[in-house]
Formats: structure tokens, sequence, C-alpha cells
């Protein structure tokens, strides 16, 4: 299994079934249309058949103050702060049952590509749109929840480059 830049000339994706229609349908008909006009990168881990077996999409985003828990927010400024967006991300439930852990490889992927964006840009954070069932799967990683519905995570870039650090 290798994680790489979505072709949508190359990437088989029919089949593709996360359990979430919207996730996708994403997938087969948006995310060509995502990355013509910028609005997303999209990653994909494929088999040696070009099948795709998970995805995700990173954008540029920001964060307002208010939306952060208080004990992070005293620390900076009242502007928005700027972070790198986990918009979707799934993997196909036949290899979430052959034991891949596409989820793991792929969130991992996400993080290094977002510490590599931070070494361009300013990039305080990383967030996340979780669906429901997935929060517990973010918090494993060590995500924290926004204020608001529970559905949206915070991971410091200062947190990413210590695990990154401590990975070398
Ligand atoms: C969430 C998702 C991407 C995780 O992918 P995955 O391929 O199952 O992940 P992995 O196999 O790498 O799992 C890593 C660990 O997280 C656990 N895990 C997986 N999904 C989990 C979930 N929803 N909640 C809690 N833990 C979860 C696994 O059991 C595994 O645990 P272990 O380390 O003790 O063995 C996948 O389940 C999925 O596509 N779900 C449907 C779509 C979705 O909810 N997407 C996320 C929001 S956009």
């Amino acid at each position: 299994m290798k994680i790489v830049a979505f072709d949508p000339r190359r990437h088989k994706r029919a089949g593709f079934a996360c359990g979430h229609d919207d996730l996708d349908e994403y997938l087969r008909r948006y995310a060509s249309q995502s990355l013509r006009n910028h609005l997303a990168r999209v990653y994909v881990a494929e088999d040696g058949d070009a099948q795709v077996l998970g995805y995700y999409t990173l954008s540029a985003a920001s964060l307002g103050r208010d939306e952060l828990p208080e004990s992070l927010a005293h620390r900076l400024p009242k502007y928005p702060v700027p972070a790198v967006l986990i918009g979707r991300m799934a993997s196909d439930h036949r290899a979430r049952e052959s034991g891949l852990r596409v989820g793991s490889r792929l969130l991992i992927h996400a993080l290094k590509q977002s510490l590599h964006a931070a070494g361009t840009i300013g990039v305080q954070c990383v967030i996340v749109d979780s669906k429901p069932d997935a929060v517990a799967f973010y918090r494993r990683f060590g995500f924290i929840p926004l204020t608001g519905d529970g559905l949206n995570l915070y991971l410091p870039i200062s947190t990413i480059e210590r695990l990154d650090a401590h990975d070398e």
C-alpha cells in the first residue's frame, strides 16, 4: 500500500465504500473537481492495482479564537489562527477488515504533510471535521475537541513537531 496524490485518470474508485455515502460519493464525483478548483489536495492509499483503499483531503483554513477552549485560547492573539483542515478521511471497509490500518497511515501522512506546509507558511494547528462515530479515532491521536458540537477537533502543530522529532 502506498499513499500518493490522487490522480483522477488513474485511480479506481467506483466500488469504494467506507460506510458513509457522502464520503464515497465525494471520492467518485467531486474529488477531481476539488482538485481542479484548488479547494483541496486529495491523497489516496492505493494498492498495486491503483484501487483506492482510503483517502483524505487537506485544505487551508482558519480558526476563530472563540472556537478554541479557553485553556488554549488564552495563549493566542484575538484574530483567527491559520490552520490546515483535514476535511474528509475514509478507508474502504474491505481494507479495514483486512487490518491494513489504512486510517492510521492516512492520518500520519496528513500530519506530515501539514508539518511540511508549516515549514513554508504559518500553520498553528491541524483541525478535522469528524463524523460522530470517528471522534474517538481522532482522540486516540491526541486531537482535542473544539467548542461546539464536538465534531471539530484540533491538534497544535507544536505537538506534531514534537512527535515527528521523537520519531527520528
Ligand atoms: C475513521 C476511519 C477513517 C478509521 O480508519 P481505519 O482504517 O479503521 O483505521 P485503523 O485501522 O488504522 O485503526 C487504528 C485504530 O483506531 C481504531 N479505530 C478505528 N476507527 C475507530 C473509530 N471510529 N472510533 C474509535 N477507534 C477507531 C481501530 O480499532 C484501531 O485500534 P487499535 O490501534 O487498537 O488496533 C474509518 O473507520 C472510516 O473510514 N470510517 C468511516 C468514515 C469516517 O467516519 N471518516 C472520518 C470522519 S470524516
